[in-house]
């Protein structure tokens, strides 16, 4: 469902938007013989650079399974599933490895910080997987905690600051490196209501942001959460491993809620 009060991409008066992700007949399936779990049975999804779309629904669904999948994390067992115009399929582990690094940010509901690094220094670890010096890699990432209002904490350890405070440097993480897609699994689900606005409110703006050749960052985020569905460009809920055909009434209605 494309929502009425999407912000078509701002370069989209003067071309399309580019494509992100393109996934066709994609399934994934964990065990074999009776215990058999078919996580993905059959996912069709095209997705734009600057859109911001949420995946919904009941836990179990396969939401984490698909952005697994399009991320490059898990291999899809059939289909086609391409990112940027390249199938995963067709690279190495080791390319696939680099390719995560170069195109993909992470956030999840449990933040994953390294507990003994500081703030700048977890924000670091994806520059510096890029091949960048812990000295190189301190000013970018000193830089990113300061766009999500943590520019005065860099020196933090994660068990100083309150679980706000680190889910915003692991928005600084994912975003460090300027990723092409930013995939949020549950970024709300440990947060309070407020909280979770002004991680939504980061998460948004990603969204938004173009980089210096004009292109847009594509903004996948997997939610439970109702209170968080207006910030969605468009909503797509699944059920069992396959996408419904319209998201339910009450999505559509929380989603306008607030618009
Ligand atoms: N590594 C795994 N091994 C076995 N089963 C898995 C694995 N990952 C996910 N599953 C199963 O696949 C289904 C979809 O899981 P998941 O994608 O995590 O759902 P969601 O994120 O919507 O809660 C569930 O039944 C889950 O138990
Ligand atoms: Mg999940």
């Amino acid at each position: 469902m494309i929502l009425p009060h999407a912000n078509p991409d701002p370069a989209s008066t003067v071309r399309l938007p580019e494509t992100a992700v393109s996934l066709r007949g994609v399934t994934k399936a964990f065990g074999s013989g009776n215990l058999t779990v078919h996580a993905l049975r059959g996912i069709d999804l095209d997705l734009a650079a600057g859109q911001l779309v949420m995946l919904v629904g009941p836990s179990g669904c396969g939401k984490t399974t698909l952005v697994s999948v399009i991320s490059g994390v898990l291999d899809a067992d059939a289909g086609q599933c391409k990112l940027f115009g390249v199938d995963w399929k067709s690279l190495s582990g080791e390319q696939k490895t680099a390719r995560r690094a170069e195109l993909v940010g992470f956030v999840f509901q449990s933040f994953n910080l390294l507990a003994p690094l500081s703030a700048w220094q977890n924000v670091a670890v994806p520059l510096i997987i890029r091949g960048m010096s812990q000295a190189q890699a301190k000013g970018p990432a000193c830089d990113a905690l300061a766009a999500v209002g943590l520019g005065d904490r860099t020196e933090a350890r994660p068990s100083q600051l309150s679980g706000g405070m680190q889910q915003r440097v692991a928005i600084a993480r994912a975003l460090v490196g300027k990723p092409r897609l930013l995939v949020c699994d549950e970024p709300t689900a440990a947060l309070d209501a407020k909280t979770g606005q002004t991680v939504m409110d980061l998460i948004l703006a990603a969204s938004k942001r173009v980089d210096d050749q004009g292109r847009g960052c594509c903004v996948i985020v997997v939610t439970h959460d109702n209170r968080i569905f207006h910030y969605a460009d468009r909503i797509e809920e699944m059920e069992d491993g396959r996408f419904k055909e319209a998201p339910a009434d009450f999505i559509i209605a929380e989603a306008r809620h607030h618009t």
